[in-house]
């Protein structure tokens, strides 16, 4: 018998989109042997769009792993006198009230230690370690967990989005000559529907993230205002401009100018902390594709913005994936690989 083959689904729910990606180890690789996407007409027919999703692709592996976002979900990088890690759980419970807006009791509490982001720069720094900590309301999970299971999917990850897309550069990064100054630091740039995801890294640890509520509905709503035209027109011609490109351009450039300037601050915030630059930027998501972002964000951050595929170096092995409808959506899949990428984990 062949050696056994493991697979998991990266379910990425979006705000407007569900994506899927399977991946299946076989030998020591990684392939992609599933792919499915659909858009989210109404909350209530999520279930049914995941459903779909699943038919439609014929994923039949059962294990995904999936994310929550959104104001439910605190990260919070702090500073704590270095102890072992078997005190780090304990010592946070006592102290989380200080770091998150919730009750403790009303969460689910989880903390790592970051490695160390250089040499320390003062005695007291050399006493003190980063800790990454992260809270997300007890509700949420417990909602998020109710659609995955009636659909009769196992969850075996609840991970966040900022950190999926980190682990999604990080699979990608394995094959390519970014990585080899581990001292570069990068910032990844999703950029969704609802929202914005910003996740800075150096040599594949997170250092800094934050989500900002500005994005593809919002150049959605710019279009609409400026054209005269209602929200569901102006998404029609902003995914097929139909010669009124010019136009478009003009009228998402100050929210592009906004939102631009808002992942600014996260640099400036990040580089006051750590004393160190980001250096380039990487963008992903499906409103990175719109005409004239990537200039903006260029002439904002005074610094190369590049886009990425979380799918370039990973071989597709089914005849049920579309090779060009996953070329197409490749902008938005970084999610979900880096959730199928936790198959790695086990
Ligand atoms: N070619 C395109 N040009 C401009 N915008 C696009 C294009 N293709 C997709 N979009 C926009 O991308 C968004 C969907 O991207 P994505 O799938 O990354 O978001 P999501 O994950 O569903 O949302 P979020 O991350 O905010 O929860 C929509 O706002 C859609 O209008
Ligand atoms: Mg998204």
């Amino acid at each position: 018998m062949l050696g056994k083959k493991k697979s998991l689904v990266g379910l990425d729910i979006g705000s407007n989109e569900v994506k899927a990606i399977e991946l299946t180890q076989i030998g020591d690789q990684l392939k992609i042997t599933g792919f499915g996407h659909a858009p989210i007409l109404s909350k209530d027919g999520l279930k049914d769009t995941i459903s779909e999703v699943f038919r439609r692709s014929g994923i039949k592996t059962k294990r995904v792993a999936t994310a929550v976002s959104g104001r439910a979900v605190i990260v919070r990088y702090i500073n704590m006198m270095k102890m072992a890690d078997d005190e780090l759980k304990s010592a946070l419970r006592f102290e989380a009230d200080k770091y998150i807006p919730f009750q403790v009791d009303e969460v689910v509490l989880d903390c790592t230690r970051l490695p160390d982001f250089g040499e320390p720069t003062s005695p007291d720094a050399e006493k003190e370690m980063k800790v990454l900590l992260v809270a997300v309301k007890q509700t949420l999970i417990e909602e998020h967990l109710q659609v995955i299971q009636s659909l009769g999917l196992t969850p075996t990850v609840i991970d966040v989005d900022t950190f999926a897309l980190g682990n999604a550069f990080e699979l990608s990064s394995m094959h390519s000559p970014r990585v080899e100054d581990e001292e570069k630091v990068f910032a990844l740039v999703d950029v969704g529907s609802l929202k914005t995801n910003i996740n800075i890294i150096k040599n594949n640890t997170s250092y800094f993230s934050r989500e900002v509520y500005l994005a593809g509905n919002d150049f959605t709503e710019a279009i609409a205002r400026r054209l005269g035209t209602d929200n569901a027109e102006a998404e029609k011609l902003k995914l097929n401009p139909q010669g009124k490109e010019e136009a478009i351009e003009e009228s998402i450039l100050p929210t592009l100018d906004d939102l631009g300037n808002e992942i600014h601050l996260s640099f400036d915030y990040y580089e006051n902390q750590y004393d160190r630059e980001v250096d380039e930027v990487f963008i992903s998501g499906g409103s990175a594709k719109i005409c004239g972002l990537k200039a903006a964000f260029e002439r904002v951050f005074d610094r190369r913005v590049h886009g990425w595929d979380p799918t370039e170096n990973l071989e597709v092995k089914s005849d049920r994936v579309d090779l060009q409808d996953m070329k197409d959506h490749s902008a938005q899949l970084s999610v979900a690989v880096g959730l199928a990428s936790r198959i790695l984990d086990r």
